[in-house]
């Protein structure tokens, strides 16, 4: 597999590199100049979820690792359901928060952890990540007791769900998680700035967890061939609530390979750069605010630059594709009420998501809005707006009364980079 940094494109590197470097010089984005087509579409779209999402991830890295091994990795990586749920005739949900920690980030960061273990060559290695909610918890239990493997969260204090907190933060051993006085971009920023000193990056071997990671992504790809595998006639559209955009990524990714899928709607909550970007060409994010999908919250999205490349930076090309909407707090708990008059609970990320297709669905196509975290994962909101009681999973169960290890934190890069060097 052939990746160019998108800052510096000389910098060039293999799946290998790319999973175990995270970013390139200059904070870059590792990316494919353009992903082939795989030749045989119909058949891989007849077959299974493990050996299709095995032939497609064996393409995408151009056969850097053999068949044999890409299928052990993904059968252990995705040992979970995917089930679609029918909304109404139009419009059904491709739920992704069977498994382990309930949100659809278990897909990469489980696929990641068998790339770091395939790959990994030093007696120890540093993973280090900013997550806004759900990639804390998806990673850490990904890596969890892995020989070997450090991790370092780093997570927006105050500003996640109670039991999103206690996914991750309450393991200890190798995991170590950061509660910071600011907001995701800032945690994402700090990464980013650990990132670029040599010397942390050499002290720790540090590699990243973000959707920076390529591996991430390939993984998500899969999961857009299973809808299409359903709808394959070429009317599908697909709804993805969409924060750091790295689930929007894979969409198109898995589109340029040949997934017979006709176009997105990218949903945001009040975080919305992108839309207004669709809008009037200019990139100004705003100050991230804090809305009730707070996974979401995120107004310098970092996998912009590897969508504006998938279509060559030409903004006429890629509105042909994706469309924006933007909704606010209220409209997301109005979806979540219509969701629950059609017999569905939804959490408030996966409404979202539901707002902005039902908008904007015409004639024959058919509607997926994706379904990214377990409502139980956020069961105040859920509870509250929809006025009902909802069961713990036996997963929140577990950790509802566990001690939080985090160590708080100000948003300082320069404190947190003399921590990392002491
Ligand atoms: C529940 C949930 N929904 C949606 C998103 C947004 O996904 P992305 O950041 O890939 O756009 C996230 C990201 O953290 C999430 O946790």
């Amino acid at each position: 597999m052939k990746l160019h940094n998108l800052k510096i494109p000389e910098e060039q590197v293999n799946f290998k590199q790319a999973v175990i470097q995270g970013i390139g010089q200059q904070r870059g984005l590792f990316f494919v100049e353009k992903f082939q087509l795989l030749d045989n579409i119909d058949e891989i779209l007849k077959m299974d979820f493990i050996e299709r999402s095995s032939h497609i991830i064996h393409h995408l890295i151009d056969g850097e690792l053999a068949y044999e091994q890409v299928n052990k990795m993904v059968s252990r990586a995705f040992n979970f359901s995917l089930p679609i749920k029918h909304i109404d005739e139009k419009i059904c949900c491709l739920e992704l928060f069977h498994g382990k920690t309930l949100a659809f980030k278990d897909f990469g960061a489980r696929f990641m952890a068998q790339c770091v273990k395939a790959f990994n060559e030093e007696d120890e290695v540093t993973i280090l990540t900013a997550t806004s909610g759900d990639t804390g918890a998806a990673v850490a239990h990904a890596f969890y007791k892995i020989d070997g493997i450090k991790v370092k969260i780093l997570y927006p204090q105050g500003k996640i769900s109670n039991l999103q907190e206690k996914l991750f933060c309450t393991l200890g051993e190798n995991i170590e998680t950061y509660a910071i006085d600011g907001d995701f971009d800032d945690c994402q920023r700090m990464v980013k700035a650990a990132f670029d000193s040599d010397e942390i990056r050499k002290k720790h071997n540090l590699t990243s967890a973000n959707s920076i990671n390529i591996s991430r992504l390939l993984a998500q790809v899969c999961y857009y061939f299973e809808m299409a595998s359903q709808y394959p006639d070429g009317n599908l559209v697909v709804a993805v609530p969409s924060g750091n955009f790295g689930n929007l990524t894979a969409g198109l990714i898995a589109r340029q390979c040949g997934a017979p899928i006709k176009r997105f709607i990218a949903v945001t909550n009040a975080n919305d750069t992108v839309p207004r970007y669709l809008i009037n060409q200019v990139w100004s994010p705003n100050k991230t605010v804090e809305t009730a999908s707070n996974a979401m919250d995120v107004s310098d999205p970092s996998n912009w630059p590897r969508i504006m490349s998938l279509f060559d930076n030409d903004l006429d090309e890629l509105r042909q594709v994706i469309s924006a909407s933007i909704k606010t707090d209220e409209q997301t708990y109005h979806a979540m009420r219509q969701l629950q008059q059609l017999n569905y609970i939804a959490e408030p990320h996966t409404a979202i998501a539901y707002a902005g297709l039902v908008e904007s669905l015409t004639g024959d196509e058919q509607g997926v809005f994706i379904s990214t975290a377990h409502p139980a994962k956020f069961i105040e909101t859920v509870e509250n707006i929809l006025d009902i009681k909802i069961p713990l999973p036996k997963a929140l169960a577990k950790v509802k009364g566990l001690e939080n290890l985090s160590t708080t934190m100000t948003n300082d890069t320069s404190n947190f980079n003399k921590m990392l060097l002491k």
